[in-house]
């Protein structure tokens, strides 16, 4: 083998076995730089008999070739081999997962005003709001409730330190929806209408089942001929498609509210099974609403004409009915804002 032959030879070996295009421009430079191996060999053709010169510069050129040749085939796989790792680290999975984000998550309460207004909505009911810091006039007065009438005495009212009004009375917090009625009518004294309000409420009691702050549901529908019937009707036909059922039972028993007349509070069937509670079969009885046909005087108090027009209104509390749909329990948990708690009872934005 001669001289040139053998740095052939170890020359493409090292190149087969180089890993990076670095070291292929490395060999380069040692093997065909200005002080290349292979150059000193050119550099000593100079020094030989013609006859021997000519065969060994026939050599050297094909060695030169073949060195190039074999540099630049190398230096292409590299190159694919380096791109291909590149696009495998880089490479995404379409199939997998998407990545949970923290997100938030609906209040129970939310969720159920939210279903409670999209069926009340179909019915043609609109909303309607009042203020929480009511006078003692639109709270009580204009709902058929006097001074002195004991009913003022059955809601544990929070007066609010502010000096009174003499036509409207004392401030406090609104003990509960129905002062809207009012402010409804008023706003829109042309009947035939329906408004549905949903909003906080306030009394002075705290126990297992109370709160200081609830929420309640209030529905008021004035026109020509309603009837106690349309609130039989219209409560059956919410309450079926609130509690997602095809059928459910009615039960109402006489009541008194002031502000209706006369007054019924609703009960509806449910059975328990496996532990849960169903609506709309068995024999057990679950009170739900209060409700009733509106009393003359309230009609009054909105600039109606009571002669010709009638109405129906009714009540609800929004946790109740959230806590018989989705079975919360412990009252509290509603406003004590533990995400714990939200993400047990929460909904999230997607099952809206
Ligand atoms: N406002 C009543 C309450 O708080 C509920 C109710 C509303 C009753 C409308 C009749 C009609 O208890």
């Amino acid at each position: 083998m001669t001289d040139i032959e053998k740095l052939l030879s170890s020359c493409l070996f090292e190149i087969e076995n180089s890993r990076t295009t670095k070291r292929l421009d490395d060999i380069k430079v040692a093997v065909l730089g200005k002080n290349g191996k292979l150059t000193e060999f050119l550099k000593s053709l100079k020094d030989m008999p013609e006859d021997k010169r000519k065969i060994a510069g026939t050599e050297i050129n094909a060695a030169k070739t073949e060195i190039l040749n074999s540099i630049s085939s190398k230096a292409v796989r590299l190159e694919i081999a380096e791109l291909e790792k590149k696009l495998a680290s880089e490479f995404v999975d379409v199939t997998m997962p998407a990545r949970v984000r923290p997100s938030g998550n609906l209040h129970p309460l939310t969720k159920v005003a939210d279903e409670i207004a999209d069926i009340l909505s179909e019915y043609g009911f609109t909303f309607a709001e009042g203020p929480n810091i009511e006078s003692e006039y639109y709270n009580f007065t204009a709902l058929n409730i006097p001074d002195h009438h004991p009913a003022r005495t059955m809601h544990d009212t929070f007066y609010l330190n502010y000096p009174a009004d003499r036509k409207e009375g004392r401030k406090l917090l609104r003990t509960h929806t129905s002062p809207v009625q009012i402010r409804a009518m008023l706003a829109n004294n042309k009947p035939p209408f329906r408004y549905f309000s949903i909003g906080r409420v306030y009394r002075s009691d705290y126990d297992a089942t109370h709160t200081p702050m609830f929420n309640q549901i209030e529905g008021l529908m004035v026109g020509e001929g309603i009837s106690f019937a349309h609130l039989k009707y219209l409560m059956t036909d919410f309450l079926k498609k609130f509690f997602g059922v095809p059928q459910i039972e009615l039960r109402l028993r006489p009541s008194f509210f002031p502000f209706t007349e006369p007054s019924t509070e609703i009960d509806i069937n449910y059975k328990i099974k496996g532990g849960k509670i169903i609506f709309g079969s068995g024999d057990k009885w679950m009170e739900v609403v209060g409700g009733g046909v509106v009393h003359p005087n309230v009609l009054k108090a909105g600039n109606i004409d009571s002669k010709k027009y009638r109405g129906i209104a009714f009540g609800f509390g929004l946790e109740r009915l959230t806590s018989l749909k989705y079975g919360v329990s412990d009252l509290r948990g509603y406003f004590e804002s533990d995400s714990r708690w939200r993400e047990a009872f929460g909904f999230s934005y997607a099952a809206k």
